[in-house]
């Protein structure tokens, strides 16, 4: 199949993560919301074992549920922060407007189905990559056809999955991944930086000139993670190599 592909990476440049918030009167007709689940069952997964399944969540009412127990969970999240960093930066819930909510779960049982050795040591990361790359897929088509998503990996904590279990008749064997929000964002997303290819790329053989330092990761912390905001000085440290 040929896709140009400067197209194709410009569309991977575009999507963003929308947080500010989701038209509410624009909605996400049926058929686009088949094509972007049928994206994601086409990703490739550990074994062809597709650990997916998804719930679509269209009712106001379930949604505006699902957003009052993200807001609730968050509580203890930024307790958390407050008490051992002494500020909290966490994202709200300005997914709380879009029109559909698509919650991705997952089957662990998947890994009956590798050998044995593959069980053992790759279960959880093969169960994890499945579920990424749905959810990356379905992100993509989203960003086809002109509309915003957004990761809600928070409902993966207990608190969350658990209640959301309850709220969806979720059975107890199924893991819940994320929470993709998708509608038409109210304002564009700002681009997120991506470090300079150069320096993540290596020829024939690794150039440990390029290992990034302590002192990179230090000023990383600082100024660019998601807890720049709360950074605490002399309480948040990269620990040196091997200490
Ligand atoms: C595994 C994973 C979990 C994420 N969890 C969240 C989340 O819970 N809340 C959130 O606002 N963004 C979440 N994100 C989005 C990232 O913060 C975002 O992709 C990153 O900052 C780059 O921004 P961009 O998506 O706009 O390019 C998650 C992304 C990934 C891949």
């Amino acid at each position: 199949m040929n896709i140009a592909p400067q197209s194709l990476l410009e569309m991977m440049r575009h999507r963003r993560s929308s947080r500010t918030g989701f038209l509410e009167g624009k909605p996400v007709p049926d058929e686009q919301i088949s094509l972007l689940l049928e994206a994601a069952r086409s990703a490739p997964s550990g074994g062809n074992g597709q650990p997916w399944e998804f719930i679509v969540i269209r009712d106001h009412d379930m949604r505006n549920k699902i957003a009052d127990l993200y807001k609730h969970q968050l509580q203890d999240k930024i307790e958390i922060e407050r008490v051992i960093r002494g500020a909290a930066s966490v994202s709200g819930v300005g997914w709380r407007n879009a029109p559909v909510q698509i919650v991705v779960l997952g089957d662990p049982r998947v890994s009956m189905c590798y050998p044995l050795r593959t069980a053992e040591d790759k279960a959880d990361s093969h169960f994890f990559t499945g579920l990424a790359n749905a959810t990356l897929q379905l992100m993509l088509m989203a960003e086809s056809m002109g509309l915003s998503t957004q990761y809600v990996s928070d409902s993966a904590s207990p608190y969350f999955s658990l209640m959301l279990k309850h709220l969806l008749g979720i059975p107890h064997e199924l893991k819940v991944y994320h929470i993709v929000p998708v509608g038409y964002a109210d304002v564009a997303a700002v681009p997120k930086s991506r470090r300079a290819l150069e320096s993540m790329v290596h020829f024939e053989r690794y150039d440990a000139g390029k290992l990034r330092s302590v002192e990179y990761w230090q000023q990383f912390m600082e100024e660019d993670s998601i807890q720049s905001k709360s950074y605490n000085r002399g309480g948040d440290k990269i620990p040196e190599p091997g200490a």
